[in-house]
């Protein structure tokens, strides 16, 4: 499942659509029985609702000294039972996952009255999936990518704005290639759980939970 926007110009009024989704709510025995399914509708009706960068996910990591750490990455596309996402191996988050390799990413459409969380163990892509992705960025990220050491401290943005124009004349004419430390991780969801507001404020909790290639769905209290 590609994680863009793909009905582009289908606008829908938002709050029209959010007190429908209120009223029609949420329950476990008329929602599709896997979560990747319900997900694709959900990200579906956000796109269309025009909420910018629906596929941002806040993803919060664990460092070596149990502190979470939250912020947000886009959420590039839905796997083989992943919710995948690239970054740099060596900043703040790529540091925790390595040695906790685990994590929860949050969608939050807040104008719907809508999030989802999905949680799991995370894996690292391959190298040919890094390459696919950086190839696909525009050149000016791609550059940013290579002249940004993401999350080390630097004495001031001129700095950055120096390296990238010192990058950007020595490629020019030439493909930016992926830096080492750029690359792709996976989610491998075992718990995605899908929130919906309701007017009267008993929200709608319903959690998917795998076991094994079986997932179960269960309703929590709001
Ligand atoms: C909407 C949005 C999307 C973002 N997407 C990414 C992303 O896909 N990858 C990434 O490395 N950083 C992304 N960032 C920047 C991160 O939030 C963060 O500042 C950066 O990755 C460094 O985080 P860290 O120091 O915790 O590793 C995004 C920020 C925003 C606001």
């Amino acid at each position: 499942m590609a994680a863009r926007p793909q009905r582009k110009g289908r606008l829908v009024n938002i709050d029209d659509l959010r007190v429908r989704l209120m009223n029609e709510g949420l329950d476990a025995d008329n929602i599709a029985r896997d979560p990747f399914e319900l997900f694709g509708e959900w990200l579906e009706v956000a796109n269309s609702a025009g909420i910018p960068n629906a596929h941002s996910m806040a993803l919060a990591t664990t460092t070596p000294d149990g502190q979470p750490t939250v912020r947000n990455v886009l959420m590039q596309g839905v796997v083989d039972g992943g919710f995948t996402f690239y970054t740099n191996r060596t900043s703040e988050k790529g540091r925790a996952l390595a040695d906790c390799p685990k994590a929860e990413g949050l969608f939050s459409w807040l104008p719907l009255e809508r999030q989802v969380r999905v949680r799991g163990a995370v894996v690292e892509l391959d190298d040919a999936s890094g390459d696919a992705y950086f190839a696909g960025r525009p050149r000016a990220g791609q550059l940013a990518a290579v002249a940004s050491d993401q999350s080390t401290e630097v004495p001031d943005r001129d700095y950055l704005v120096k390296r990238f124009n010192v990058l950007e004349a020595a490629n020019e004419g030439r493909e930016v290639e992926r830096p080492p430390s750029w690359g792709g991780y996976k989610i491998q969801v075992d718990r995605v759980e899908f929130w919906q507001g309701d007017q009267h404020r008993l929200h709608d909790r319903i959690v998917f939970s795998r076991t094994g290639s079986r997932w179960s769905t269960a309703r929590l209290a709001p």
